[in-house]
């Protein structure tokens, strides 16, 4: 099987390449990614070094360029695809939602137009919880919950999804959505919670929390995703959304404290900023369907998940250097001045 993969040198994208180059000695990868500040190939150096280069195939290009995606076409015969190639940062969407509309929205109806054109048989869109919105104290959102997303990547990934489920009941093209809540992991960039406070923390700076630090995420480590995707990928229902999750519900103030502990910094160091404009305040996902229909179940719990994942960024400073570019630095300094 190959499969077309957007995305792939990005945080969850370069996960899943590896995931399936190991797992299936018959998949073949092509990953097509734009290289924005997020995307980055030295998250895949390791396999173009290895013995899985031959089964890897790397295109430079946007998802929302017709000629990009058709040339692909033209070159591969493509058996599926899996779309992760996005803006996706919250905190970017607000100060400039632009790009997020021109890539998550009209970047995924390009793709899907070539794909069903070409009739790829399969075709797996991957989402976030955050189309939800935001939920109470109690209970969890489930793939009937509305959509309600309130920041610009959430309203972008949301209009995606509907296009994707239009696309299923118009021209009967076999996809699937993924919904997911938040990945950590290897290679994410550090302007997500988790590397953003272990770089912090290594460096003995201050650990931003916003607002009073009680809004709750579902931490998923990011090759229990993995798995979700590969299931839906292999056994997914056409027409079916999915929710995956971590079963690891916390709050920003625990995940730091936990984090903190386990690198042996003091808690001193933590800083309460102003809190993000709209910021959802917990998120928790019921994915029983993913269980009954696909046997998906996360296979980490989050201080086992925060252990690997501490110690591949302890192993790994050198690739914490290299993504971290003047314009992201620049980004960082522009936004701790707004707070
Ligand atoms: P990321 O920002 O780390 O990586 C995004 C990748 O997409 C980068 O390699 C970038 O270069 C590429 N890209 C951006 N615009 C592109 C374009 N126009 N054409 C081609 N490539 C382009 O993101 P991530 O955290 O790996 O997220 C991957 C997907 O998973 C996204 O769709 C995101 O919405 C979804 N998701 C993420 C999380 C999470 O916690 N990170 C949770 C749920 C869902
Ligand atoms: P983030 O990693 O940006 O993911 P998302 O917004 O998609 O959930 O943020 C996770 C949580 O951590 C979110 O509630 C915002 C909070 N947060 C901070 O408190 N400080 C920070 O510096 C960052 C980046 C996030």
């Amino acid at each position: 099987m190959r499969v077309l993969v957007t995305g792939g040198c990005g945080f969850i994208g370069a996960n899943f390449i590896y995931y399936m180059l190991s797992k299936y000695p018959d998949v073949e990868i092509v990953n097509l990614d734009k290289l924005t500040y997020a995307g980055n190939l030295a998250n895949l150096r390791p396999l173009e070094q290895g013995p899985d280069k031959e089964r890897y195939f790397f295109v430079h290009g946007d998802i929302a360029d017709p000629g990009a995606v058709s040339g692909i076409f033209e070159k591969f015969r493509i058996d599926a695809v899996v779309n992760f190639a996005a803006e996706s940062h919250v905190d970017r969407s607000i100060n400039d939602p632009a790009p997020f509309v021109t890539t998550n929205v009209l970047g995924t109806q390009n793709l899907l137009w070539t794909a069903q054109e070409k009739s790829v048989p399969r075709f797996v869109h991957i989402s976030t919880d955050e189309v939800y919105g935001s939920l109470g104290a109690e209970g969890k959102f489930t793939e009937s919950s509305s959509l309600a997303p309130n920041s610009p990547y959430s309203a972008s990934k949301a209009a995606a999804d509907m296009l994707v489920r239009a696309y299923h009941k118009t021209y009967a093209f076999p996809a699937v959505i993924t919904r997911c809540s938040n990945n950590y992991g290897p290679y994410q960039f550090p302007e997500k919670l988790i590397p953003l406070m272990f770089k912090n923390a290594q460096e003995d700076k201050p650990l931003p929390i916003y607002g009073d630090g009680q809004n709750v995420r579902d931490w998923i480590y990011v090759t229990d995703h993995c798995l979700g995707v590969d299931l839906a990928l292999r056994k997914g229902r056409p027409g079916a959304i999915y929710n995956f999750g971590g079963d690891a519900e916390k709050t920003n103030l625990e995940v730091v404290k936990t984090l903190l502990k386990q690198l042996g910094k003091p808690e001193s160091l933590i800083s309460f900023v102003k809190d993000r404009p709209g910021h959802d305040r917990r998120y928790a996902m019921d994915f029983s369907l993913a269980r009954k229909e696909l046997g998906f179940k996360p296979e980490h719990t989050f201080e086992q998940g925060l252990e690997k994942t501490l110690s591949w960024y302890r192993e790994n400073q050198e690739w914490m250097q290299s993504v971290q570019s003047g314009a992201y630095l620049e980004f960082m300094k522009q936004w701790y001045e707004d707070r």
